[in-house]
C-alpha cells in the first residue's frame, strides 16, 4: 500500500520510484505550469539551512498552482518547546502537506506519526530521499536512457562520508538493483544496521553493494559522487574529519581510476578544495547543475505523488 509519508527512500517500492522518475522526466520535457494544487499549502520548514530543498520545492508547489508557506524552527514556538504532537496537529488542520528539514530523523519520524497531512523529508541526518530521486534521474539523464534498467550496466562510487546521501543512495540502490560502490575511511564507513537494510533486496533486485575504504574501488567508475564531509550538525568534527578525508577528495588523480567518460556528481553545497577541487568542479559542472535542476522536476513529481 502507498504511503502517506516520504521519509525514507524505502517509503518507496521499486515500482513507485520508477513511476516519479518517468513523471519528474515528464514535467521536464513539458515545463508546463499545471493548477492542480489551486487553492492548497505546503509548509517548507527548515531547521537548518537550505537554498536548492527551499527553493525547489516552494518553485514546484507555485508551479503546480499551490503556495508554499517558509516556516522556520527558530521562529516557530517549537523553538520555545512547544511539542512536536502539538505543532503537527495544528500544521495539518491548516496545511495540505508538511516538508521537513531536520536535525534528527526521529523527529521527523515523530511529526509523521502525529501529522494526518503528508511528510516528506527533506533532509535529516539519515537520508535525504528527495536529493537521491534527483541524482538517479541525473544520471539516467546523462547516460541518454529513460530506463532504469539499463543503470545496471553503470558502475557508481560515492566517495566520501557515509552520511544521509550516502544512506539514499544505498536504499535507493536496493530496490532498484544497481551496482554501487561507497569509500570511505574506516572511522566513517557505513553503519552495519543501513547495510544489512540494503542486503536484504539483493538477492531480489541484484543489487551489488560494496563498502571499502580502498580509494583504488573508484577503478572503471561510470559515476563518481561526492559529499561534504562534515554535513550540518556534526561541524564539532570538522577538525578531525577535514584530516581524515583527505586521501578521498575527488580529485584528477582520483578520476585517472575511473572509466574515461565518467560523471562526477555532487549534492551541493559544494567546498572545493576540500572534498572535490575546484578544476574537477569546472569540468564537471553540466553533470552537477543539472543534477540540482532536477530537484524541481522530482520535488514536482513526488508533490504530485503525496499531496491528494
Ligand atoms: N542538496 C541540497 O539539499 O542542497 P540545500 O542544502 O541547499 O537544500
Ligand atoms: N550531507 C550534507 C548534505 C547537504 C545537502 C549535509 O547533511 O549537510
Amino acid at each position: 500500500m502507498a504511503k502517506k509519508d516520504l521519509l525514507s527512500i524505502y517509503d518507496l517500492s521499486n515500482k513507485e520510484i520508477k513511476d516519479l522518475l518517468k513523471k519528474a522526466f515528464e514535467l521536464k520535457s513539458k515545463k508546463k505550469h499545471l493548477d492542480i494544487f489551486r487553492g492548497k499549502s505546503l509548509g517548507i520548514m527548515f531547521e537548518k539551512p537550505s537554498t536548492r530543498t527551499m527553493v525547489s520545492f516552494a518553485v514546484a508547489m507555485a508551479q503546480l498552482g499551490g503556495t508554499p508557506i517558509f516556516l522556520t524552527a527558530e521562529k516557530m514556538q517549537c523553538s520555545r518547546g512547544e511539542s512536536i504532537y502539538d505543532t503537527s496537529k495544528v500544521l495539518s488542520k491548516y496545511l495540505n502537506g508538511l516538508m521537513i528539514r531536520a536535525f534528527k530523523h526521529e523527529d521527523i519520524l515523530e511529526f509523521s506519526k502525529h501529522c494526518s497531512i503528508p511528510v516528506i523529508n527533506g533532509l535529516t541526518d539519515y537520508e535525504h530521499p528527495c536529493q537521491i530521486l534527483a541524482d538517479i534521474m541525473t544520471v539516467m539523464e546523462l547516460f541518454n536512457t529513460k530506463n532504469v534498467e539499463a543503470l545496471k550496466k553503470i558502475k557508481i562510487v560515492y566517495i566520501g562520508d557515509s552520511n544521509n546521501i550516502a544512506n539514499s543512495l544505498i536504499a535507493i540502490s536496493a530496490i532498484l538493483g544497481l551496482d554501487l560502490t561507497v569509500i570511505s575511511p574506516s572511522e566513517y564507513q557505513v553503519k552495519n544496521e543501513i547495510l544489512k537494510q540494503a542486503l536484504q533486496y539483493a538477492p531480489k533486485t541484484k543489487a551489488e553493494i560494496k563498502v571499502t575504504s580502498d580509494v583504488n574501488a573508484a577503478e572503471n567508475a561510470d559515476v563518481i559522487y561526492t559529499d561534504v564531509w562534515t554535513s550540518m550538525g556534526f561541524e564539532s568534527e570538522k577538525v578531525k574529519r577535514k584530516k581524515m578525508f583527505i586521501p578521498y577528495q575527488v580529485n584528477s588523480e582520483l578520476l585517472k581510476k575511473a572509466s574515461s567518460k565518467c560523471i562526477v556528481l555532487h549534492c551541493l553545497p559544494a567546498l572545493r578544495g576540500e572534498e572535490v577541487t575546484s578544476d574537477i568542479m569546472e569540468k564537471h559542472e553540466n553533470s552537477i547543475f543539472t543534477q540540482a535542476e532536477n530537484r524541481l522536476y522530482v520535488q514536482k513529481a513526488v508533490l504530485l505523488h503525496f499531496i491528494k
